[in-house]
């Protein structure tokens, strides 16, 4: 019994990589049969590579780990919070460290960005750096290695991260606000990862970081009271589930584990409370009501195994998405907060 559902899981495991997996990291051999994404494979991307520091900065992967593994152990709620920094990052502008800009109408200074935390993980990694090998690591590559890392502290899978890329020296609030908040239909979070190159599968697999970290009330409090502004709340919530959360939720800054269930575990729970209709967000419990991504969402809380390959996967193409590694592009920052300044002439 047992191996039949690991072969099961095997065949599925090789079904869907074979048509949907796109972008492998780029040193590595690509399987590539079909894809459901239309963004051409891209050459930016395809300049990162594995040992991109193995000569500059032998142990920059190192010096991540640990500093990562020493806030994660003093405070497990930075782990999801670097996850987030780092889709953050890469939403907008692509992942070129433009979140942690820190001046005024930056990205980091927008409404939406305004629960991000992890910023002085990032900073403490980099100024080590900055003493072990001076102006080498880019402050992007520095908060895509801490999420891979944060996601292993939480349990979840490892992947290899490919390094290279730039920091960019531009960053917007108005552009930050674009990000999905949790009010999105499905077809507007499908539009908005299709932009980023990332497919439905994608979309669905990276929600599942949602097993992790919390949400504030104020970002679903109108499932509780107003849902749609019918003065009533979101009918899907049953009555137990629906108490809970208005009791947790005093005020719009009180915080919520966006997963009901296992809160601290990087596991597929998050996609077996869908099934429950135990998901917080509404763009949570929407995945499983529309066609276009409920069999995904089923597949993944079938599968532990699969999400776990899946999600991996998926972080890789996320962490390539409009990275800047070429030539004239770009800039390694000595400190995220700042761009370098110009050098005098
Ligand atoms: C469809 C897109 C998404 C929507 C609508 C969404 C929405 C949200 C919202 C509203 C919160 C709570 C923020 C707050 O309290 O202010 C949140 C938290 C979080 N999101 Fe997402 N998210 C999306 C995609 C992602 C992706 C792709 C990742 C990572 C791969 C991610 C990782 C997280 C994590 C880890 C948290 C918890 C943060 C913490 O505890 O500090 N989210 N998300
Ligand atoms: C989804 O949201 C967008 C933007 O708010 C809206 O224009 C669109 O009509 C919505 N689609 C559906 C199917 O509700
Ligand atoms: C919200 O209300 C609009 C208009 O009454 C309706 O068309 C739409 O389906 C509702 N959306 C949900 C998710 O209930």
């Amino acid at each position: 019994m047992r191996f039949m559902a690991m072969a099961s899981s095997f065949a599925l495991f090789f079904l869907l990589h074979l048509h949907f997996i796109v972008s492998l990291p780029a040193t590595q051999p690509v399987l590539t049969v079909a894809s459901t994404s239309r963004a051409p494979p891209s050459s930016a991307a395809s300049l990162l590579s594995h040992n991109f520091y193995h000569r500059t900065c032998p142990d920059a992967e190192g010096i991540i780990h640990r500093k990562v593994l020493a806030w994660i152990n003093k405070d497990f709620t930075l782990a999801p919070a670097l996850i987030r920094l780092h889709f953050h990052d890469c939403a907008v502008r692509g992942c070129d460290g433009s979140i942690l800009l820190n001046y005024r109408r930056s990205e980091r200074s927008a409404f939406a960005s305004k629960t991000l935390r992890g910023f002085s993980v990032i900073d403490d990694i980099k100024a080590e750096l900055e003493r072990k090998c001076p102006k080498t690591v880019s402050c992007s590559d520095i908060l895509t290695a801490a999420a891979r890392d944060a996601t292993i502290l939480a349990g979840g899978p490892f992947w290899e991260v490919p390094f290279g890329r730039k920091d960019g020296k531009i960053s917007i609030a108005a552009e930050a606000e674009k990000v999905p908040q949790g009010h999105e239909n499905v077809t507007t979070m499908i539009n908005y990862f299709q932009n980023l190159g990332l497919d439905v599968l994608d979309l669905v697999a990276l929600s599942g970081a949602h097993t992790i970290g919390r949400a504030a009330c104020h970002t679903f409090q109108d499932r509780l009271y107003n849902f749609n502004r019918t003065r009533k709340p979101d009918p899907i919530l049953k009555p137990p589930f629906l108490n809970l959360l208005r009791k947790q939720c005093k005020k719009g800054m009180d915080l919520v584990h966006l997963d009901a269930t296992t809160p601290k575990m990087f596991d597929t729970a998050y996609f077996t409370n869908l099934e429950k209709k135990l998901g917080l967000l509404m763009t949570d419990q929407a995945l499983i009501s529309d066609e276009r991504t409920s069999s995904f969402v089923n597949l993944m809380a079938n599968q532990p195994f699969l999400f776990d390959s899946q999600f991996s996967a998926s972080m890789v193409k996320l962490g390539n998405v409009g990275v800047l590694t070429r030539k004239n592009e770009g800039e390694i920052r000595v400190n995220c907060n700042f761009v370098n300044p110009r050098r005098r002439k």
